[in-house]
């Protein structure tokens, strides 16, 4: 079966289940490994659009939840949607502002590639510390980051990086990538805080 198929069927599949687009099952597969979201946590996805994760997010969880995307994104009943650039000081402040509290950071942002394989990883692995930023800046003590990123050059720096500022960091990759692909994601759980690291990202 070749990926041209698995790619339709997990298409096809996504639009008769009414989800936005095949990323669904993504989020899915990693919330049924590692249980990232729990009944009443308050969510904030970053590169949120057209907004499956935020499907599966509102399945996941009674708390409150806001997408962030430079992107409009059509409505989603119970959830909160800011058009911006979540590395902007602004555009966090008023994620925070409807939050309150944030249990879980999901980052599934990417930037415009560019088709130059080197640019295109290192301007991945600035947007996953950007993402990381936002998530230190926001996250109660013990709440879970999902963070996409790319294997390749650099990664195992984000990733050291994420390491410093959770108890447990693990890599996933979905079954529900497209096969080929070096997407994957960092999975981090019980953030301990980043007040005292001098050098962290804030
Ligand atoms: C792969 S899509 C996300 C798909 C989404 N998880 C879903 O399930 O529908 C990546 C998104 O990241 C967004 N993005 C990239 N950089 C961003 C930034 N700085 N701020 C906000 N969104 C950003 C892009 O606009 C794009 O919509």
């Amino acid at each position: 079966m070749g990926s041209q198929w698995s790619k339709d069927r997990n298409y096809i599949r996504a639009m008769r289940e009414g989800y936005r687009s095949r990323a669904a099952y993504k989020l899915q597969e990693i919330q049924e490994r590692h249980h990232i979201m729990r009944d009443d946590d308050n969510v904030v996805d970053l590169g949120a659009a057209p907004g499956s994760w935020l499907q599966v997010a509102r399945q996941a969880t009674g708390g409150r939840i806001v997408g962030i995307d430079l992107n409009p994104i059509l409505p989603i009943e119970g959830v909160t949607i800011i058009v911006g650039d979540f590395t902007r000081d602004d555009t966090r402040e008023k994620a925070r502002s409807i939050l309150g509290q944030v249990s879980v950071v999901l980052s599934d942002a990417s930037p415009k590639l560019s088709g130059h394989r080197s640019y295109d990883q290192a301007r991945a692995i600035g947007l996953g510390e950007e993402a990381l930023a936002f998530a230190c800046r926001v996250l109660k003590t013990g709440g879970n980051f999902v963070l996409k990123s790319f294997q390749g050059e650099d990664f195992h720096i984000l990733l050291a990086q994420v390491r410093k500022y959770f108890l447990s960091v693990k890599t996933f990759r979905c079954r529900a990538s497209r096969k080929g692909s070096s997407e994957i994601y960092i999975i981090a759980k019980n953030f301990t805080g980043c007040q005292y690291d001098s050098e962290g990202p804030l």
